[in-house]
């Protein structure tokens, strides 16, 4: 087949720009789909065959010009922002500019602009003597007094702002939804809260103080919970946790919707919620592996059939913490030491259809020798930074797309 000329192949290029941009918003598999049709299309002219003789009638060979144009868009405008992101991360050396004292940091989330905000225990700490029969055996000490949630600006680390005392007894779990609600687990407290604009008092609390459930089914408590995950709707996950192995479902008001995953898991650490995809992906923490569920968003008697598991023991370590960023439809992981294998962070691309451990495509680290305790993880909402707290010695790195 002929080129196009020049001229006519530039005029569709800015038309099919115009087109593109127009469009709400195309996700990463919507991208992926052009680029490979488009891929196809090139195949076809270098084997000297006109593809649009591929389709039957006119009709779609139209739909097969319109992926064409569609495709040499994306591709002009990927090539004039540079490489396709390939997954790797690389440390902030000077990131925060000064050290900050922290207790053990266990949960990582991002404000609405990026800044790094850390949940941590202050002068408390989880020890071997903390609990028994999984109830929490230090409640007289009372709630930590010194502020335990820390907001540390996006640029130099310093901190903006802190909060959180006389509230929790030991801080677990931190996310901050796309509302600027912020939901936290205590694993003494066996509770969930959700604190909107005021930070004293929480306008929502899953579970009983202090009462851990008795197994999986018992609905009206938690057991050292983890990790939440909510959506853009204010549907809740809730990952619980330590001694329960389930994921519990609750309405935007805290009602139970549903349970899954039970007994799916060894301590299930941490939540990813990818809405586009309709999966809740969970942290599968001593099984050293990442497993995502359907999340029921768009069929409920979906939920919780598995989807997608991430899993080679010579691989993977024990994956402490997932995040997931809109942006570039990747998974972040960060793995601790287990066995011979270094702390290590992953990034798995979930828009491939492979499903398998090609999807993991770069592996980072913050030093040579890798991380020593990572806690949790976040990626800022435009997928520039990512922030890991490690819980001893108690750090924050901040990491970069670019050297
Ligand atoms: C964060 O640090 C930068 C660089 O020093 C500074 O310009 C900015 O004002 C700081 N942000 C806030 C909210 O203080």
């Amino acid at each position: 087949m002929a080129s196009p000329s020049g001229l006519l192949k530039l005029l569709a290029v800015c038309l099919a720009m115009i087109s593109l941009s127009e469009q709400a918003s195309i996700t990463p598999y919507d991208k992926q789909n052009i680029l490979q049709t488009f891929g196809e299309w090139l195949q076809r002219q270098e084997d000297n065959a006109d593809p649009r003789l591929d389709y039957k009638d006119e009709k779609q060979s139209q739909h097969a010009m319109d992926d064409y144009w569609q495709g040499l868009a994306l591709q002009e405008e990927l090539n004039h922002e540079g490489e396709v992101f390939n997954g790797e991360l690389f440390v902030e050396s000077e990131w925060p500019e000064e050290k900050t004292e922290l207790g053990q940091i266990a949960g990582v989330a991002t404000s609405q602009k990026g800044d790094a905000v850390i949940f941590h225990r202050a002068n408390r700490k989880w020890e071997e003597d903390s609990f028994r029969d999984n109830v929490y055996t230090k409640k007289d000490s009372g709630p930590i007094m010194e502020p335990t949630m820390v907001t540390m600006n996006r640029s130099n680390g310093a901190i903006l702002d802190s909060w959180g005392q006389n509230l929790f007894y030991l801080p677990h779990g931190l996310t901050i939804d796309d509302n600027d609600n912020y939901w936290v687990t205590d694993v003494a407290m066996h509770q969930v809260f959700k604190f909107g604009k005021n930070k004293a008092v929480p306008e929502l609390t899953i579970g009983k103080a202090f009462e851990p459930a008795i197994n999986n089914d018992d609905m009206e408590r938690l057991c050292k919970p983890t990790d939440v995950a909510v959506t853009k709707d204010g549907i809740i996950f809730v990952a619980d946790g330590y001694c329960n192995s389930r994921i519990v479902k609750y309405s935007s008001d805290g009602k139970v919707l549903n349970v899954f995953a039970q007994d799916d898991m060894w301590v299930p650490h941490s939540l990813a919620l990818v809405e586009e995809l309709d999966l809740i992906c969970a942290a599968d923490r001593e099984n050293k592996r990442i497993l995502c569920y359907n999340a029921g968003l768009n069929n409920a008697e979906l939920l919780g059939y598995p989807n997608r598991a991430y899993m080679d023991k010579d691989v993977m370590g024990r994956v402490f913490a997932i995040t997931y960023s809109k942006t570039d439809g990747l998974l972040y992981a960060v793995t601790a030491p287990s066995d011979d294998l270094p702390g290590t962070g992953f990034t798995i691309d979930l828009h491939t259809k492979d499903n398998s451990n090609n999807d993991i495509i770069a592996v980072w680290s913050p030093t040579e020798e890798g991380f020593e305790m990572p806690h949790d993880l976040d990626v800022t909402r435009d997928g520039t930074n990512v922030y890991v707290g490690e819980i001893g010695p108690n750090k924050v790195w901040k990491f970069d797309k670019t050297k």
